[in-house]
C-alpha cells in the first residue's frame, strides 16, 4: 500500500472545491469486462475558492483519451486521480475510460450482480465509473445515455424517449457524484401509482428478478405510505414524475438512495408471508421509508463534505423512526430502537472504536457509515426536538427546506435553523456532535419532611482521542411515582447542564419513586442502586411504558448477576412479575413480548463490564437458559394459555397488531420449549404456512436438540429462495449449542451454497457466529480463529465488508486475559496479511490501539 492511500483526512483541512459543474453528460456503451464511459463536463472556476489546481478522482480506471474544450489533453495519472493544466474560466473537459464490472467484487463503483449491471456510488465510489471531482459538494445536473442490449437500462431523473438500445435520462435536480446510479438487466417490474399533494402523477416501480415479482406489494405500500407522510408531516412532496426501486442480491449495505433510482439489496425489499418474518417486514418498510426520505434530507440538501454525514443520515433515520412510530405504535417502536442503540452505539462508544458522531477525521470514510452516526445522530436530533418543542421543530425544518435548498451543508447550518428560530444558543448542545462517549448520569436522591431531593451528576468516559469531556445538555424526562404505584408527579423535562445539579420536589405525602429518563429522553446511562421493590412497582404501574420496559430489564439483568455472581437461585419475584405483564389483556401484546423477553446476552455482558466486572460469555449463556427454564416452569399453564390464546386465524397480515400477537406467542412457544423439549415447537413447525411461524418454530427445535430433520427438511424446501436460505444458514449456528457452533460453521463453510462474495449470505453465517456471544467466545479461540480466517479471504475480494465486520470484535477488551489474547492474536493475524486494504488497516489499527 501506498502512502498516499492511507492519509488520515481531516475536518479542519476542509477547502471549498476550486472547480464547480454546471453540467454532466454520460454515455454509456455496457459491456460486462469492458464498459466505455465517456463524460462531457461543464467546469467553471470556484470564486468561493483562490486555487487553481484542476484534480478529478479516479480509480481503477483505463483513461482512453481526454479533451479540454475540444482540444486532446495529457493528464498526469496517479492511483488516486488525474491532474491537468486548465483554462482560465470556464472549460468543457471530455474523457472516455474503459472499465470492468465484471471484475469489480467490491461492490463499490460499477458491477454485476447475477447478469445485471448496477451501481453503487455512496460514499466514493463515483471515481471508480469515471474522471470526476466525487465530492459531495460538487453538485450538477446529469444527463445519461446507455447502449445496451438489455431490456431495462435505467439511470436517475425522467426518462426520455426511447431509443430502440439507447436509453436517456435527465436528471433536472443538481447531485453531487454519490448519487448517481446506474441498472440494466432483465427484470421484471411491479408498478403503482402515487399522486401528489398538489397532483402531479408519480408513476412508481419495483424491479426484480423473474420470480420474485409476488415479493413487491408490501414495499410499494411502504412506499405510498411514505410519500404520503412526507407530505403529511414535514410538507416535502416528491419532485420527479418517476421513483424506481431496484432490488440486487450482492449489495454492501441495506440500500441506497440515488435520486429517483434506488437500490435495494434484495433482504431490504422483497417479501411476502412465506417467505419473510414479521421483523424482516417492520424493517423492509423502515428502509423504504429511510431511502424515501433521503429524497430531502440528503439529496434536495446533501452534505458538505463526508464528516457531515450525520446531517444526512441522523435526521433522516429520526424521521424514519417517527414515520414507523406513526405506523406501528410509538411507544413500541422507542423500545425496540433503544434496545438497537444501545445493543449496537452503546456497544461502539464504549470501546475502542468510539468516534464523535460528526467524526474529525478518518482514513476510510465506509467506515464511518456506523451506529453513532446514524442512531445517535438520530438521538441528538430527538434530543434538540424534545428541548426546543415540536412547534419550533417544525418551523426549523420548514427553514432548514427553505434556506439551503440545492446546497451541501454542515451541522453549523443545520443548528443555525434552529438558534434563529428559537433565539436559543446551542453552542453546549453542539458539543454532542463533538464529543464521543455515552454520559453516564448518576442518581442520588433523598426524601425529608414532603420534600424529594434529586441530584445528578454526568460524567462522559474517556474515548480515543479524546481524554476530557465536558458536560453535555442532557434532557431528563422525569415523574414521580408513589409506592403505590400512583402518580405523584406527572413528567416534567429536567434539563442538565452542569456535572452536578439538584433538583427539588415538594408537597408530597410519601417518598417517591423516580421514573427517570421518560422515553429515553437522551442516550445516557443512567446508574442507580438497584431497588428492586421500586422496580416491581414500575414494571406494573409506571404511566411511560418505556420504563416499565426498562425496569424489566433492570430486574432481568439483576436477577442474572446474582445469578452469576453469587450462584443465587433465579428470582421468583422477577419471574412471577414478568408473567403478570405476559398475561395483561390491558396491555398491547407487542409491548408484553418485548417487556418480558430475557435480557440480551451481550446486553447482560455489558452490563457487567460497566460495574467493572469480567463477563463470561459460556455462564452467561447458562444462567440465560436457567432462567428461562425457570421462568417456563414457573408460569407453564398460562404461557400455553397465552400462546393458545394469540393464534391468530384468517389471511396473513404483517399489520402492528397481528405482528404483536405473533410475537407473544412466539416468546410462549420459545419459554414453553424449555419444558417440553420442542414437543409444541414441532406441532407448529408441522403446520406453519408461514415464515414467522416455520423459523421460531425451527430455533425451538434446534435449541433444544430435536432440529436436525427439520433442518434437512427446511433446505429443500427453501433451497431456491436465497432470502430464506441465508435465515437457514444463521439459525444452525445461532441456535446449536454454543460449544458445538464452531463446528457447525465449519461444515456449513463447505456447503455449495455459501459464497464469501454475497455479503448477505457472509454475515448469515459468519455474522451470525460472531453475534452468538458464547459461540464466539469459546474459550480454546477457535470462533476467533475461524473469523479471522474468513476475514483474511474476504479482504481481498470486498475490503468494505471485510472492514465493517472487524467489529465484532470490538468489544475484545471486556473480557478475561486469556480471551484477549486469543482475540488480539486473530486480529494480529489479520493485520498481518499481505496487501491488507486501506478499509481493515485502519480498523484494525483502531481495534488493536
Ligand atoms: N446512504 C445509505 C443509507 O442510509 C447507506 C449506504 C451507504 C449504502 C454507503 C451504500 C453505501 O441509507
Ligand atoms: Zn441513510
Amino acid at each position: 500500500m501506498t502512502a498516499e492511500n492511507s492519509q488520515t483526512i481531516y475536518l479542519k483541512d476542509y477547502q471549498a472545491p476550486a472547480y464547480l459543474v454546471d453540467h454532466v453528460a454520460l454515455e454509456f456503451d455496457l459491456h460486462p469486462t469492458a464498459t466505455r464511459v465517456r463524460s462531457t463536463v461543464k467546469f467553471r472556476p470556484n470564486p468561493n475558492s483562490s486555487s487553481s489546481e484542476f484534480f478529478l478522482h479516479g480509480e481503477n480506471l483505463t483513461l482512453l483519451s481526454a479533451y479540454i474544450n475540444g482540444a486532446a489533453v495529457t493528464p498526469v495519472i496517479t492511483e488516486a486521480g488525474l491532474s491537468c493544466t486548465v483554462p482560465d474560466g470556464p472549460f468543457i473537459w471530455q474523457s472516455e475510460v474503459e472499465i470492468n464490472p465484471s471484475a469489480n467484487t467490491e461492490l463499490s463503483g460499477l458491477y454485476m450482480s447475477n447478469g445485471m449491471f448496477c451501481t453503487q456510488c455512496e460514499a466514493e465510489g463515483f471515481r471508480r465509473i469515471t474522471y470526476y471531482p466525487d465530492r459531495p459538494d460538487v453538485m450538477a445536473p446529469f444527463d445519461v445515455t446507455i447502449h445496451s442490449d438489455l431490456p431495462y437500462a435505467l439511470s436517475n431523473g425522467e426518462p426520455m424517449r426511447d431509443e430502440g438500445q439507447t436509453r436517456r435520462w435527465q436528471d433536472p435536480w443538481p447531485k453531487p457524484a454519490y448519487l448517481f446510479a446506474l441498472v440494466a438487466g432483465e427484470f421484471q417490474v411491479v408498478s403503482d401509482h402515487f399522486t401528489t399533494a398538489s397532483g402531479k402523477p408519480v408513476d412508481l416501480n419495483i424491479y426484480v428478478r423473474d420470480g420474485d415479482q409476488d415479493k413487491c406489494a408490501f414495499a410499494l405500500e411502504a412506499l405510498k405510505a411514505s410519500m404520503a407522510w412526507d407530505e403529511r408531516v414535514y410538507g416535502r412532496e416528491y419532485d420527479l414524475s418517476v421513483f424506481n426501486i431496484v432490488a440486487v442480491d450482492d449489495f454492501n449495505m441495506g440500500a441506497m438512495e440515488n435520486k429517483g433510482l434506488n437500490i435495494f439489496n434484495s433482504s431490504a425489499v422483497l417479501a411476502s408471508p412465506e417467505t419473510t418474518v414479521d421483523g424482516n417486514f417492520e424493517r423492509i418498510e423502515a428502509i423504504i421509508a429511510h431511502e424515501y426520505f433521503h429524497n430531502w434530507t440528503g439529496n434536495r440538501i446533501t452534505c458538505r463534505d463526508w464528516f457531515q454525514l450525520c446531517l444526512k443520515e441522523g435526521l433522516t433515520v429520526f424521521r424514519d423512526q417517527q414515520f414507523s412510530a406513526d405506523m406501528r405504535g410509538a411507544e413500541v417502536r422507542r423500545i425496540e430502537d433503544v434496545a438497537a442503540l444501545r445493543g449496537r452505539q452503546f456497544r461502539e462508544d464504549s470501546g475502542p472504536l468510539a468516534h464523535p458522531v460528526r467524526p474529525e477525521s478518518f482514513v476510510e470514510i465506509n467506515n464511518f457509515y456506523t451506529a453513532t452516526v446514524y442512531e445517535k445522530g438520530a438521538e441528538l436530533i430527538r434530543m434538540l426536538k424534545l428541548l426546543v418543542g415540536d412547534a419550533a421543530y417544525k418551523k426549523a425544518l420548514d427553514l432548514y427546506f427553505a434556506r439551503h435548498d440545492g446546497q451541501a451543508c454542515t451541522i453549523e447550518d443545520w443548528l443555525a435553523v434552529f438558534t434563529d428560530v428559537t433565539g436559543q444558543d446551542l453552542s453546549q448542545f453542539k458539543l454532542w456532535y463533538s464529543q464521543a462517549g455515552t454520559p453516564i448520569v448518576t442518581v442520588r436522591d433523598h426524601f425529608a419532611d414532603g420534600t424529594y431531593e434529586l441530584t445528578l451528576t454526568q460524567v462522559t468516559p474517556p474515548t480515543p482521542g479524546q481524554p476530557n469531556k465536558q458536560p453535555l445538555v442532557i434532557p431528563v424526562a422525569l415523574g414521580l411515582l408513589y409506592p403505590d404505584g400512583t402518580e405523584a408527579l406527572d413528567t416534567q423535562l429536567l434539563v442538565l447542564t452542569e456535572a452536578e445539579q439538584s433538583f427539588r420536589f415538594s408537597g408530597l405525602h410519601a417518598a417517591p419513586i423516580p421514573s427517570l429518563l421518560r422515553g429515553f429522553s437522551a442516550p445516557v446511562i443512567m446508574q442507580r442502586e438497584t431497588r428492586q421493590a421500586e422496580h416491581l412497582v414500575q414494571l406494573t404501574h409506571d404511566p411511560d411504558l418505556f420504563n416499565r420496559f426498562e425496569a424489566s430489564r433492570e430486574l432481568g439483568k439483576s436477577a442474572l448477576l446474582a445469578m452469576l455472581q453469587t450462584e443465587a437461585a433465579p428470582d421468583d419475584a422477577y419471574c412471577g412479575a414478568l408473567l403478570q405483564v405476559m398475561i395483561n389483556e390491558d396491555l398491547d401484546p407487542a409491548f408484553r413480548a418485548m417487556c418480558c423477553a430475557l435480557p440480551g446476552q451481550d446486553e447482560i455482558a455489558r452490563a457487567l463490564a460497566e460495574q467493572g466486572q469480567t463477563p463470561d460469555p459460556v455462564a452467561i449463556d447458562a444462567a440465560v437458559h436457567q432462567l428461562s427454564e425457570h421462568l417456563a416452569r414457573q408460569g407453564l399453564e398460562a404461557l400455553q394459555a397465552l400462546y393458545h390464546a394469540h393464534q391468530l386465524t384468517g389471511p396473513f397480515s404483517p399489520d402492528a397488531a397481528s405482528c404483536g400477537a405473533r410475537a407473544l406467542s412466539a416468546l410462549a412457544l420459545r419459554l414453553i420449549s424449555h419444558v417440553d423439549g420442542g414437543a409444541l415447537a414441532a406441532k407448529q413447525f408441522a403446520r406453519a404456512d408461514t415464515m414467522t411461524l416455520q423459523l421460531p418454530a425451527l430455533g425451538n427445535l434446534n435449541r433444544h436438540g430435536q432440529g436436525t430433520e427439520a433442518v434437512a427438511q427446511f433446505y429443500q424446501q427453501w433451497r431456491h429462495e436465497r432470502l430464506v436460505i441465508d435465515k437457514w444458514f444463521s439459525l444452525q449456528v445461532t441456535t446449536c449449542p454454543a460449544n458445538k457452533a464452531v463446528a457447525v460453521a465449519r461444515d456449513l463453510l463447505k456447503h455449495p451454497d455459501f459464497n464469501l462474495k454475497n455479503p448477505n449470505r457472509f454475515r448469515a453465517l459468519i455474522g451470525a457466529l460472531a453475534m452468538t456471544p458464547a459461540a464466539f467466545h469459546q474459550a480454546d479461540g477457535s470462533a476467533y480463529n475461524l473469523v479471522a480466517d474468513q476475514l483474511i479471504a474476504l479482504d481481498d475480494i470486498n475490503p468494505q465488508l471485510c472492514a465493517r465486520m472487524t467489529t465484532v470484535f470490538e468489544t475484545w477488551r471486556r473480557y478475561d486475559g486469556a480471551r484477549q489474547a486469543l482475540m488480539r492474536a486473530a486480529l494480529s493475524r489479520l493485520a498481518a496479511k499481505p496487501n491488507l486494504s486501506r478499509d481493515t488497516k485502519e480498523m484494525v489499527t483502531r481495534l488493536l490501539d
